[in-house]
């Protein structure tokens, strides 16, 4: 592995031009062995390319640092209880991995497929994953919406990618036939869902399931807008 997957596992971060203003790498909790299993040493290694060159090259703030296994890479891990062995996962506007790399390491029988436009985010994305040797993830440069014909999912998830009504827009197109979307929503999911009400009914998907995980490892619960394509 890489020399910044070496380095401290409890690096500090120089925020500030004088060096006053340090954030430190939260200590990683006792439930991420639980949720990544054998993958655990992947995962802090993934933890470390957030805190180094994810910080560096600008894909995540430093100031996520004090949370970044809670509220980043193990809210992100625990959807993986909705997934199985046989999906196929679109992770769309997958940015530092997020959800899609966690998921990856807590279900590697499942494939994965990290759909980014961003090239610089994709040549981290593409380092990344070569360092951590995950064999069930590809990477896919690309916008979701130019991706119908191209690519089919069983899974689509997304976290931070646009309102719940355009996802569904952009995302249905790519989902074969009971191929669910999977939106990681913060407090605000149950008004997404009011506003998508129109987009639900014209892509002909199910009402959507809303899932609270993480139970009460995580100070703050993963929620997951489920809906599945007729
Ligand atoms: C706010 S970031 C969220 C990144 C990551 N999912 C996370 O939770 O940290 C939104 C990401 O969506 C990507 N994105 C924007 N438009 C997109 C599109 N049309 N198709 C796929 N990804 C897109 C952006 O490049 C960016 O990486």
């Amino acid at each position: 592995m890489s020399d910044a997957v070496n380095r401290e596992a409890n690096a500090v971060v120089d925020s500030g031009a004088d060096g006053a203003d340090l954030e430190v790498l939260e200590s990683e909790p006792a439930f991420a062995a639980e949720v990544f299993g054998s993958s655990i040493e992947k995962a802090r290694a993934y933890v470390q390319h957030l805190a180094t060159t994810g910080v560096e090259w600008g894909l995540i703030g430093p100031r996520e640092l004090p949370r970044l296994w809670t509220r980043h890479v193990l809210n992100c891990a625990v959807v993986a209880e909705l997934l199985g062995d046989d999906d196929v996962v679109g992770d769309i506007g997958s940015g530092a991995g997020l959800p899609g790399i966690p998921l990856a390491l807590a279900r590697p029988h499942t494939r994965f497929v990290l759909v980014e436009p961003m090239e610089r985010r994709v040549e981290w994305l593409t380092r990344v994953v070569e360092d951590l040797g995950l064999e069930n993830v590809r990477i896919v440069r690309a916008r979701v919406e130019d991706l119908e014909d191209e690519e089919i999912f069983s899974v689509a998830t997304a976290r931070a990618v646009k309102s719940l009504q355009v996802l569904i827009e952009w995302v249905t197109p790519v989902l074969g036939p009971g191929g669910r979307l999977l939106a990681l929503k913060g407090a605000s999911v149950q008004d997404e869902i009011v506003k998508a009400k129109r987009a639900i009914k014209r892509f002909k998907l199910t009402q959507p399931v809303v899932h609270e995980l993480g139970g009460t490892a995580l100070e703050v619960p993963t929620r997951v807008a489920e809906l599945r394509r007729h």
